[in-house]
């Protein structure tokens, strides 16, 4: 009976495992494009799809540690383990029990895993390839398939664009419409299901989204400009005038950006302050990875004195199968929801301080909460540091 389960299982495995096609080194960096996509280049750069890899994010590198000394894998599958979406042109998509045994003796070294590890081809992370050598998303697929399984790549120097009659001596050039139209399925291939090392389900940007008239790329690579897509002068000498978008993926770890991304307004109830919260984006805030929160700091004053000041903190923590606190990635189940939902509000109330004549609420962003970031000994001050997004005052009566 067991016999006849393994044998389906591997089956399936072998029906719905992800195909790897490899990346003619001619198209591998990004370095290649610049001749002709110097900007796009530039701006991906500066984006943080071009940070994730383990090198490149001090968070995502704690993270994999933590994770191997916590399930005893090895350090290597739990790489392999997050490259389905963090590096999903890796060469090996899986790690088997053989291979842990090779680690443990310290013989891994020279092996598949290893070298596809070491592989400069997937030092930058989600890169050009990534995306432009998408040839079908499998939307059709259960929810749970991401990253390199959810997709079938193009033979390697086939561009997916948004265009329908762009041609390029380097590269061909073919249009899909994940790359206009349906470009949210594109981001939904990764931004969506990040699950634990136990199943749990810790973020679903897909099911939280509630869909209003822009869609991911208009707010995260800005409206369309009338710019070059190739500075490569064509027939007539000059490069051709495109409908464009730039290439930042401007997020969470732009400072500069969270400013009135949410709407709060103030009141009192009796001995209480209300303090609503509204979201107008089409996905909660926080959202994206797991331990993100929002800081809500208020400043009892009288007169211009102030008495005291009293933070609220508004994260997910995160428990492992033990009850214990943990990483996100490592978690069994939610405390508490704590994001303002898509499109929602949330209200908190608290107790007005004696002798307090005014209360001053300001709102703050962090990329990791004060618990992970310990836990994980996060030393970078990006991780620390408040992001403002507003403020707004009160007279108490
Ligand atoms: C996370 C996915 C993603 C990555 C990574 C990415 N692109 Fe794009 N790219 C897109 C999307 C989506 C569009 C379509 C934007 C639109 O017009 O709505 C696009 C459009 C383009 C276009 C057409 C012109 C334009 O800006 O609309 C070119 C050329 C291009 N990308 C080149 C590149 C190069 C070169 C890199 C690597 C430096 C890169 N892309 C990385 C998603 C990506
Ligand atoms: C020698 C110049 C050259 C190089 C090098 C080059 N491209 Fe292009 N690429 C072009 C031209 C020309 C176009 C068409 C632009 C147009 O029609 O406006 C194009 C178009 C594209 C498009 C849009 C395709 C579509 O159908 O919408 C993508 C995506 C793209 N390139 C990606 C890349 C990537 C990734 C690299 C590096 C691996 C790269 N290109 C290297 C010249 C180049
Ligand atoms: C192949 C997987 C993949 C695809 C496809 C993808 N992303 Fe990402 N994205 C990631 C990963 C992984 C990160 C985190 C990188 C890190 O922080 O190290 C990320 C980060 C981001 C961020 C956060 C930036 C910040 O500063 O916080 C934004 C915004 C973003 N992506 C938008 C998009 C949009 C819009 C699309 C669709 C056009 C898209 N992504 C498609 C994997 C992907
Ligand atoms: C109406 C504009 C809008 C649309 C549409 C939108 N976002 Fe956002 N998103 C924001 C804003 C505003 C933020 C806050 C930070 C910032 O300004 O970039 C944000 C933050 C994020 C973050 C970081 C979240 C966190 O709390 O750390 C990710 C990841 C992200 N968006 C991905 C996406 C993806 C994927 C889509 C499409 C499914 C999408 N966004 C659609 C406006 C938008
Ligand atoms: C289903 C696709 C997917 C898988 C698999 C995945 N991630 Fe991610 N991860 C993402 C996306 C998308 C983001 C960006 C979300 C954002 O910025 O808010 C991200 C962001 C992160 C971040 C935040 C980085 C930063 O700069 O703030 C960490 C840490 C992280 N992932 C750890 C891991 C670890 C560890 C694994 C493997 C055990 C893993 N991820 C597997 C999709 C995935």
């Amino acid at each position: 009976m067991i016999k006849i389960f393994l044998l389906i299982l591997i089956v399936f495995n072998f029906v719905y495992g992800a195909k790897v096609v490899p990346v003619g080194e001619k198209y591998q960096s990004s370095r290649s494009c610049k001749s002709c996509h110097m900007h796009i280049v530039k701006e991906w750069e500066s984006s943080w799809h071009s940070k994730s890899h383990y090198e490149n994010d001090e968070y995502f590198r704690a993270s994999i540690d933590y994770v191997s000394r916590k399930t005893r894998k090895s350090i290597n599958s739990v790489k392999v383990q997050c490259a389905t979406c963090h590096n999903p042109r890796i060469s090996v998509t899986n790690t088997d029990m053989d291979y842990e045994i090779m680690s443990v003796m310290n013989l891994d070294k020279g092996s598949q895993v290893n070298k596809a590890l070491e592989s400069a081809s997937i030092g930058e992370g989600v890169n050009c390839v990534v995306c432009h050598n998408i040839d079908v998303i499998h939307a059709d697929k259960d929810e749970s398939f991401r990253g390199m399984n959810r997709v079938s790549w193009t033979k390697s120097g086939t561009m997916t664009g948004p265009y329908h009659d762009a041609t390029s001596p380097y590269h061909q050039a073919e249009h899909r419409d994940f790359m206009d139209k349906n470009s949210e399925q594109l981001c939904f291939v990764c931004h969506a299901n990040d699950t634990s090392t136990e199943g749990f389900t810790f973020i679903n940007m897909q099911n939280e989204y509630k869909k209003s008239d822009a869609s991911c790329v208009e707010c995260h690579m800005g409206q369309k400009k009338s710019l070059y897509a190739a500075t490569l002068p064509m027939k007539d000498g000059k490069p051709r005038k495109r409908e464009i978008r730039a290439h930042g993926f401007v997020g969470a770890h732009t400072s500069g950006m969270w400013k009135n991304v949410l709407n709060l307004e103030l009141s009192q109830k009796g001995q209480n302050i209300l303090i609503n919260i509204a979201n107008p984006q089409p996905h909660n805030i926080p959202s994206g990875f797991g331990a993100r929160e929002l800081l809500v700091e208020i400043v009892y004053k009288n007169g211009d004195k102030n008495i005291v000041t009293k933070t609220l903190s508004l994260t997910n923590q995160y428990l492992s199968k033990k009850g214990k606190p943990t990483i996100p990635h490592m978690a069994a189940s939610l405390v508490k929801e704590m994001s303002i939902p898509a499109r929602g509000e949330k209200t908190l109330e608290v107790p007005k301080e004696k002798g307090a004549t005014s209360a001053e609420v300001k709102v703050y962003y962090r990329l990791v909460n004060d618990e992970v970031r310990s836990m994980l000994d996060l030393k970078e001050a990006i991780w620390r540091e408040k992001s403002f997004i507003t403020s707004k005052s009160l007279q108490l009566k």
